[in-house]
């Protein structure tokens, strides 16, 4: 946490979501150097995250020793060991450094991921005090403002459950579906406007403290070009990145728009 003007602040979060790229470990390689090489001596407080596909992370988090670039994993099941066929635990996750779970992302949510499953992970991760990132984000923008319902009803859902005390390693991301991967980005006022709508909920179910300890992100075409007015305007405290955390380049400029931004919390 900085201090500015008195405000309390919370460090820029900024998550290069992989996917399913790139297609081999040479090429994971070649593109976690390519970011290593550019990332700024000085990051200024920002927290810089890259989750790559599961089998590249043991190959990446030794090119990473020194941590200034954390790994995550980009989904986590929920039960420790035992017969779950292709499925990856928490424990395995940590033990090849993982510090950060992406949870609930659109994507798994469109091959049938449940809600459920999202907080039964989310609880998991939380009790192992992992950074735990969850995913939140309508299909589209109805006229009649139904998005905020949808975002309402999945925050409540991954919620269940998630004691007051483990909020601190809590991260939502904010993702319209509409805008991941189309080149179409949130205006950094809706962006802006659904981290307050966030808040409220949050703020409804814990009381106000708890606003001070999640941080709200924002996913969806995030590029060099729109990051500086979504983190200005749009106040959110950092990006999860897809198309754009391929090309270093363009993670590296947004890295160092999110270095100049010192975020009020609250
Ligand atoms: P995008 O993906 O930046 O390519 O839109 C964001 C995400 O899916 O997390």
């Amino acid at each position: 946490m900085l201090q500015c003007n008195g405000m309390k602040t919370v460090s820029p979060l900024i998550v290069g979501n992989w996917k399913l790229n790139p297609e081999t470990l040479h090429d994971a390689r070649d593109l976690f150097l390519a970011i290593r090489k550019r990332l700024p001596r000085q990051l200024g407080d920002v927290a810089v995250v890259v989750a790559p596909p599961f089998p590249f992370i043991s190959e990446l988090r030794r090119l990473a020793p020194s941590g200034r670039i954390a790994l995550a994993a980009q989904t986590a099941f929920a039960e420790m060991k035992g017969a779950h066929t292709g499925e990856v635990s928490l424990p395995m996750l940590e033990s090849v450094g993982v510090t950060t779970v992406i949870l609930g992302h659109s994507e798994r949510r469109a091959q049938g991921e449940q809600d459920a499953a999202i907080n039964a992970s989310a609880r998991a991760a939380l009790k192992r005090k992992l950074t735990t990132i969850v995913c939140v984000g309508e299909l589209e923008r109805d006229t009649e403002a139904g998005y905020f319902g949808v975002v309402e009803g999945q925050l409540i859902a991954a919620l269940r459950d998630i004691p007051k005390t483990q909020l601190k390693d809590l991260v939502i991301a904010y993702e319209p579906v509409w805008a991941i991967g189309t080149g179409a980005t949130a205006t950094p006022e809706d962006a802006h406007e659904m981290k307050l709508f966030i808040q409220k909920v949050i703020v409804a179910h814990y009381g106000r403290p708890a606003l001070k300890k999640v941080r709200i992100i924002y996913g969806g075409s995030v590029k060099p070009d729109n990051a500086a007015a979504l983190l200005d305007a749009g106040a959110v405290d950092g990006f999860l990145i897809g198309g754009a955390s391929l090309v270093a380049t363009e993670f590296i400029d947004i890295i160092k728009t999110a270095s100049t931004y010192v975020k009020r919390s609250v």
